[in-house]
């Protein structure tokens, strides 16, 4: 058993040594140009070993063949599919290969993405015996030394985030591959870190899903807030142009997720009337209800009360009665 694990680590190993080749090379040329256009210097590809798959069928079935590889062998790791014919065809095709790695930084899989707007914009490996999305972080055994120095990690949406943000100086940012945040990945987080910004895209998934994952982290003890990102869609975007000045910015004014949540509800409903505020007091109850620590709780209670217009003793009142219907 650890020699068949021992045996597909080494498989994905060579596999990115094969597309980091590949992207090397004059047939990598449209793929570097595409790096280019996103400003990714060519010390951070080496840093996040970024590579290149080939356009055509079967070049990588082909090649790990002759290093008697078998198409059975490569198949089970995600990394080519059967045809009905029964031949076999190269999972990724004419796409920038982002390894993913293990804690260890092995890698276990792959994030692919199109260097033009076909869909879907990024493939990833399948889930399986040694790829689950729900249970990696990217680019944690990278950034855990930046989490160490700076006490606390930053979470993103993309690959390309973590990769684009690291060029400019943040040494500190995982990404969490695309699916939703899940408990496993706030637990792996907390083995490095107990606070944690969450730095999701500015669109309304983005908002939802950082939300979300706060409120993970929170219910795990970690201590999180949540960035905004203005003007720009995402940390990529916005570093490229503010810089790492600006960045610190955006991490210093991260707001906690009681205020987060608030400020969203009331730029979306107002505060028009009782209702409206009563709304809005439910919707963050069960945050205030969760928060763990007495200062940061008060807080938040002096900060609801301030928003809603109410005295702080109702805020608090409500919070206890909120946890005895909820015990
Ligand atoms: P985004 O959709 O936010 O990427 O996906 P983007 O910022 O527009 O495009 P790039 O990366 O700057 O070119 C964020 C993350 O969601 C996952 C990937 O992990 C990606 O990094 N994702 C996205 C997928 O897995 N599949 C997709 O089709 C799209
Ligand atoms: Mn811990
Ligand atoms: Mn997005
Ligand atoms: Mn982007
Ligand atoms: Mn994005």
């Amino acid at each position: 058993r650890q020699n068949k694990k021992n045996r597909a680590l080494e498989i994905y190993g060579l596999v990115r040594d094969v597309f980091r080749f590949w992207l090397s090379k004059e047939v990598g040329l449209s793929a570097v140009q595409y790096l280019e256009k996103r400003n990714l210097s060519q010390e951070v590809r080496e840093t996040f070993q970024l590579g290149y798959s080939l356009p055509g069928w079967d070049h990588l079935v082909r090649f790990l063949n002759s290093k008697d590889i078998s198409s059975e062998e490569l198949a089970k790791l995600g990394l080519i599919q059967a045809k009905e014919t029964g031949r076999y065809f190269d999972r990724f095709r004419d796409r920038i290969m982002f390894p993913i790695w293990d804690t260890q930084g092995r890698v276990v899989g792959f994030g692919g993405r199109t260097l033009g707007d076909d869909t879907p914009k990024y493939l990833n490996s399948p889930e399986g015996e040694y790829f689950n999305k729900g249970q990696l972080l990217y680019g944690l055994h990278i950034a855990r030394r930046g989490i160490r120095e700076q006490g606390f990690a930053v979470l993103m949406e993309g690959y390309l985030d973590v990769v684009s943000t690291y060029q400019h100086g943040v040494t500190n940012a995982v990404a969490s591959l695309g699916t939703a945040f899940t408990r496993e990945q706030g637990k792996l987080l907390m083995n490095y870190t107990h606070q944690a910004v969450v730095a999701y895209d500015a669109d309304e998934a983005g908002i939802k899903a950082a939300i979300r994952a706060s409120e993970i982290l929170q219910e795990l003890g970690c201590q999180v807030r949540i960035a905004s990102i203005p003007e720009y869609k995402d940390p990529d975007e916005f570093i490229q142009r503010h810089g790492l000045a600006g960045w610190s910015k955006i991490i210093d004014a991260a707001l906690p997720l009681v205020h987060f949540k608030l400020t969203q509800a009331v730029k979306k409903v107002g505060l028009k009337n009782s209702t409206a505020k009563r709304s809005i007091l439910q919707e963050v109850l069960p945050n205030l209800a969760a928060v763990a620590s007495p200062l940061e709780l008060e807080e938040a209670v002096r900060y609801t009360a301030t928003v809603l217009q109410l005295n702080w003793e109702t805020v608090l009142a409500e919070i206890k009665a909120y946890k005895a219907n909820n015990r």
